[in-house]
Protein backbone atom coordinates (compact mmCIF):
# COMPACT_ATOMS: atom_id res chain seq x y z
CA UNK A 1 0.00 0.00 0.00
CA UNK A 2 1.70 3.38 -1.20
CA UNK A 3 0.77 6.47 -0.38
CA UNK A 4 -1.41 7.86 2.62
CA UNK A 5 -1.45 10.59 5.16
CA UNK A 6 1.61 11.78 5.88
CA UNK A 7 1.77 13.34 9.53
CA UNK A 8 4.86 15.78 11.04
CA UNK A 9 6.67 15.23 14.12
CA UNK A 10 9.24 17.21 15.47
CA UNK A 11 11.71 16.15 17.79
CA UNK A 12 12.46 18.91 20.47
CA UNK A 13 13.30 17.14 23.50
CA UNK A 14 16.68 16.74 25.14
CA UNK A 15 18.43 18.51 27.78
CA UNK A 16 20.88 20.47 25.38
CA UNK A 17 23.76 19.73 27.28
CA UNK A 18 26.43 20.20 24.99
CA UNK A 19 25.32 24.11 24.71
CA UNK A 20 25.19 24.83 28.91
CA UNK A 21 25.16 27.55 30.08
CA UNK A 22 22.66 28.86 26.96
CA UNK A 23 20.32 25.73 28.19
CA UNK A 24 20.66 26.36 31.56
CA UNK A 25 17.19 28.21 31.57
CA UNK A 26 15.44 27.53 27.97
CA UNK A 27 15.31 24.69 25.46
CA UNK A 28 17.74 24.71 23.02
CA UNK A 29 15.15 24.84 20.62
CA UNK A 30 14.04 28.15 21.67
CA UNK A 31 17.48 29.29 21.12
CA UNK A 32 17.95 31.87 17.79
CA UNK A 33 19.56 30.84 14.75
CA UNK A 34 20.36 34.05 13.10
CA UNK A 35 17.32 36.16 13.27
CA UNK A 36 14.67 33.44 14.23
CA UNK A 37 14.15 30.67 17.18
CA UNK A 38 15.21 27.04 16.48
CA UNK A 39 12.22 25.49 16.19
CA UNK A 40 10.78 27.48 13.29
CA UNK A 41 13.34 26.22 10.87
CA UNK A 42 12.02 21.84 10.92
CA UNK A 43 8.60 23.28 11.37
CA UNK A 44 9.01 25.62 7.97
CA UNK A 45 10.72 22.11 6.42
CA UNK A 46 7.35 19.70 6.92
CA UNK A 47 5.26 22.71 5.98
CA UNK A 48 7.04 23.34 3.09
CA UNK A 49 7.00 20.22 2.80
CA UNK A 50 3.43 19.99 2.37
CA UNK A 51 3.23 18.46 6.03
CA UNK A 52 0.36 20.18 8.04
CA UNK A 53 -0.66 18.33 10.96
CA UNK A 54 2.60 18.07 13.33
CA UNK A 55 3.42 17.47 16.54
CA UNK A 56 6.27 18.73 18.51
CA UNK A 57 7.50 16.61 21.53
CA UNK A 58 9.40 18.83 23.59
CA UNK A 59 10.53 18.43 27.66
CA UNK A 60 12.31 19.81 30.32
CA UNK A 61 10.99 23.29 32.63
CA UNK A 62 10.42 25.44 29.31
CA UNK A 63 7.43 23.00 27.78
CA UNK A 64 5.06 25.81 28.25
CA UNK A 65 7.06 28.67 26.01
CA UNK A 66 6.41 26.31 22.68
CA UNK A 67 2.91 27.03 23.09
CA UNK A 68 3.58 30.50 23.77
CA UNK A 69 6.04 31.11 20.97
CA UNK A 70 3.80 28.82 17.98
CA UNK A 71 0.80 28.77 19.51
CA UNK A 72 -2.00 26.28 17.37
CA UNK A 73 0.03 26.60 14.57
CA UNK A 74 -2.36 28.88 12.32
CA UNK A 75 0.36 31.69 11.88
CA UNK A 76 2.84 29.16 10.19
CA UNK A 77 -0.11 27.23 8.04
CA UNK A 78 0.29 24.70 10.13
CA UNK A 79 -2.16 22.54 13.20
CA UNK A 80 0.42 21.66 15.83
CA UNK A 81 -0.39 19.31 18.53
CA UNK A 82 1.97 18.66 21.88
CA UNK A 83 3.17 16.30 23.69
CA UNK A 84 5.70 15.69 26.48
CA UNK A 85 8.75 13.95 26.72
CA UNK A 86 9.59 12.90 30.79
CA UNK A 87 13.31 12.62 31.05
CA UNK A 88 15.76 12.04 28.36
CA UNK A 89 15.40 8.41 26.97
CA UNK A 90 16.91 9.03 23.16
CA UNK A 91 15.39 9.89 19.75
CA UNK A 92 13.23 6.85 19.31
CA UNK A 93 12.31 7.31 22.76
CA UNK A 94 10.67 10.87 22.04
CA UNK A 95 9.41 9.55 18.55
CA UNK A 96 7.77 6.36 20.69
CA UNK A 97 5.02 9.34 22.46
CA UNK A 98 3.84 10.11 18.66
CA UNK A 99 2.72 6.32 17.91
CA UNK A 100 -1.49 7.88 18.84
CA UNK A 101 -0.56 11.30 16.69
CA UNK A 102 0.37 9.01 13.75
CA UNK A 103 -2.70 6.23 14.30
CA UNK A 104 -1.50 3.97 11.76
CA UNK A 105 -0.27 7.08 8.95
CA UNK A 106 2.94 7.29 7.88
CA UNK A 107 5.28 10.13 9.28
CA UNK A 108 7.99 12.08 8.80
CA UNK A 109 10.31 13.14 11.37
CA UNK A 110 12.87 15.70 11.75
CA UNK A 111 15.13 17.03 14.70
CA UNK A 112 14.11 20.14 16.69
CA UNK A 113 18.46 21.09 15.62
CA UNK A 114 18.51 20.59 12.12
CA UNK A 115 18.48 23.24 9.42
CA UNK A 116 17.83 22.40 5.81
CA UNK A 117 18.70 24.95 2.52
CA UNK A 118 16.18 23.47 0.22
CA UNK A 119 12.72 21.80 0.51
CA UNK A 120 12.26 18.35 1.21
CA UNK A 121 9.22 17.96 -0.79
CA UNK A 122 11.13 15.23 -3.71
CA UNK A 123 11.49 13.24 -0.67
CA UNK A 124 8.00 13.56 0.69
CA UNK A 125 6.78 12.84 -3.33
CA UNK A 126 9.24 9.57 -3.53
CA UNK A 127 8.22 8.30 -0.14
CA UNK A 128 4.78 8.80 -0.86
CA UNK A 129 5.25 6.21 -3.52
CA UNK A 130 6.84 4.03 -1.49
CA UNK A 131 5.00 0.81 -1.31
CA UNK A 132 6.18 0.72 2.61
CA UNK A 133 9.55 0.84 4.77
CA UNK A 134 11.51 4.12 5.67
CA UNK A 135 13.36 6.63 3.76
CA UNK A 136 17.00 9.03 5.22
CA UNK A 137 18.91 11.63 3.86
CA UNK A 138 22.12 11.42 3.52
CA UNK A 139 24.79 14.22 3.28
CA UNK A 140 28.37 14.10 2.73
CA UNK A 141 30.29 16.09 5.55
CA UNK A 142 33.74 16.84 6.60
CA UNK A 143 33.39 15.36 10.18
CA UNK A 144 31.16 12.01 9.51
CA UNK A 145 32.42 10.85 13.44
CA UNK A 146 29.98 13.88 14.96
CA UNK A 147 26.73 11.97 13.65
CA UNK A 148 25.30 8.54 12.46
CA UNK A 149 27.49 7.45 9.32
CA UNK A 150 25.74 5.24 6.30
CA UNK A 151 28.26 3.05 4.41
CA UNK A 152 26.27 3.05 1.21
CA UNK A 153 27.47 0.32 -2.10
CA UNK A 154 26.37 1.06 -5.70
CA UNK A 155 22.68 2.10 -4.72
CA UNK A 156 22.24 0.54 -1.03
CA UNK A 157 22.83 1.24 2.27
CA UNK A 158 25.03 -1.43 3.77
CA UNK A 159 24.68 -0.49 7.48
CA UNK A 160 24.78 2.97 9.70
CA UNK A 161 27.02 3.27 12.78
CA UNK A 162 26.26 5.87 15.27
CA UNK A 163 29.04 8.20 15.83
CA UNK A 164 31.65 5.99 14.70
CA UNK A 165 35.44 6.58 15.47
CA UNK A 166 36.76 4.98 12.16
CA UNK A 167 33.70 5.75 9.73
CA UNK A 168 33.33 4.11 6.29
CA UNK A 169 32.25 6.77 4.62
CA UNK A 170 31.79 10.49 4.96
CA UNK A 171 27.88 10.08 4.42
CA UNK A 172 26.40 11.68 7.60
CA UNK A 173 22.71 10.58 8.52
CA UNK A 174 20.67 13.77 8.91
CA UNK A 175 18.09 14.26 11.47
CA UNK A 176 14.86 14.17 8.84
CA UNK A 177 13.53 10.78 8.33
CA UNK A 178 10.30 9.16 6.96
CA UNK A 179 8.57 5.66 8.30
CA UNK A 180 5.59 4.00 7.59
CA UNK A 181 3.59 2.74 10.82
CA UNK A 182 6.03 0.13 11.44
CA UNK A 183 8.23 2.08 13.22
CA UNK A 184 6.44 1.82 16.31
CA UNK A 185 6.70 -1.92 16.38
CA UNK A 186 10.31 -1.64 15.98
CA UNK A 187 10.54 1.33 18.55
CA UNK A 188 9.16 -1.69 21.08
CA UNK A 189 12.08 -3.86 20.19
CA UNK A 190 15.19 -1.70 21.13
CA UNK A 191 17.11 -1.77 24.13
CA UNK A 192 19.13 1.61 25.47
CA UNK A 193 22.72 2.09 24.10
CA UNK A 194 26.05 2.71 25.74
CA UNK A 195 24.87 6.22 26.42
CA UNK A 196 21.38 4.92 27.63
CA UNK A 197 19.45 6.16 24.76
CA UNK A 198 16.83 4.85 22.47
CA UNK A 199 19.20 5.21 19.07
CA UNK A 200 16.82 6.45 15.56
CA UNK A 201 20.01 4.47 14.23
CA UNK A 202 18.63 1.26 15.61
CA UNK A 203 14.84 2.14 13.97
CA UNK A 204 16.81 2.76 10.47
CA UNK A 205 18.93 -0.54 10.89
CA UNK A 206 15.90 -2.61 11.65
CA UNK A 207 14.15 -1.26 8.43
CA UNK A 208 17.36 -2.16 6.52
CA UNK A 209 17.54 -5.49 7.80
CA UNK A 210 13.59 -5.99 6.50
CA UNK A 211 15.04 -4.65 3.01
CA UNK A 212 12.81 -1.53 3.17
CA UNK A 213 15.40 1.46 3.76
CA UNK A 214 15.56 3.54 0.95
CA UNK A 215 17.40 7.21 1.10
CA UNK A 216 18.15 10.58 -1.24
CA UNK A 217 21.12 12.81 -0.92
CA UNK A 218 20.67 16.23 0.64
CA UNK A 219 20.81 19.03 -2.38
CA UNK A 220 22.34 22.28 -0.82
CA UNK A 221 23.50 23.04 2.71
CA UNK A 222 22.65 21.49 5.96
CA UNK A 223 23.37 21.72 9.48
CA UNK A 224 22.70 20.65 13.02
CA UNK A 225 22.83 22.95 15.79
CA UNK A 226 23.37 21.29 18.59
CA UNK A 227 27.15 22.58 19.79
CA UNK A 228 28.80 25.77 19.71
CA UNK A 229 30.23 25.64 16.56
CA UNK A 230 27.40 24.05 14.24
CA UNK A 231 25.09 26.72 16.34
CA UNK A 232 27.13 29.30 15.18
CA UNK A 233 27.79 27.74 11.96
CA UNK A 234 24.02 27.58 11.11
CA UNK A 235 23.37 31.43 11.88
CA UNK A 236 26.17 32.06 9.19
CA UNK A 237 24.73 29.89 6.87
CA UNK A 238 21.07 31.19 7.57
CA UNK A 239 21.92 34.66 7.16
CA UNK A 240 24.42 34.05 4.23
CA UNK A 241 22.53 31.35 2.10
CA UNK A 242 18.76 31.54 3.55
CA UNK A 243 16.96 29.12 4.59
CA UNK A 244 15.52 28.53 1.35
CA UNK A 245 13.13 25.45 2.11
CA UNK A 246 10.31 26.91 -0.27
O1 LIG B 1 21.75 15.66 13.54
C1 LIG B 1 21.77 14.37 13.03
C2 LIG B 1 22.21 13.34 14.07
O2 LIG B 1 21.25 13.39 15.17
C3 LIG B 1 22.27 11.92 13.48
O3 LIG B 1 23.33 11.84 12.53
C4 LIG B 1 22.49 10.87 14.56
O4 LIG B 1 22.42 9.59 14.02
C5 LIG B 1 21.42 11.01 15.66
O5 LIG B 1 21.66 10.11 16.74
C6 LIG B 1 21.43 12.43 16.22
O6 LIG B 1 22.66 12.64 16.88
P1 LIG B 1 22.89 13.67 18.09
O7 LIG B 1 23.77 13.05 19.10
O8 LIG B 1 23.35 14.97 17.50
O9 LIG B 1 21.44 13.86 18.70
P2 LIG B 1 21.03 14.78 19.92
O10 LIG B 1 21.16 14.03 21.20
O11 LIG B 1 21.74 16.12 19.82
O12 LIG B 1 19.50 15.00 19.64
C7 LIG B 1 19.06 15.61 18.43
C8 LIG B 1 17.65 16.14 18.63
O13 LIG B 1 16.76 15.08 19.00
C9 LIG B 1 17.54 17.18 19.72
O14 LIG B 1 17.73 18.47 19.14
C10 LIG B 1 16.18 16.97 20.30
C11 LIG B 1 15.81 15.53 19.98
N1 LIG B 1 15.84 14.65 21.18
C12 LIG B 1 17.02 14.08 21.60
C13 LIG B 1 17.05 13.26 22.72
C14 LIG B 1 18.35 12.62 23.18
C15 LIG B 1 14.67 14.43 21.88
O15 LIG B 1 13.61 14.97 21.51
N2 LIG B 1 14.70 13.63 23.00
C16 LIG B 1 15.84 13.03 23.46
O16 LIG B 1 15.79 12.28 24.48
Amino acid sequence: MSGGEIKGVILAGGLGSRLMPLTKVTNKHLLPIYDRPMIHYPLECLVKGGIRDVLIVTGGDSAGHFLKLLGSGADFGARIYYAYQQGEGGIADALRLAEAFIAGSRVAVVLGDNILQQTIRPSVERFSAQPRGARILLKEVPDPQRFGVAEVKGERVQGIVEKPKEPKSNLAVTGIYFYDAQVFDIIRTLKPSGRGELEITDVNNAYLERGQLEWDRVEGWWSDAGTFESLYKASTLVREGGANLG
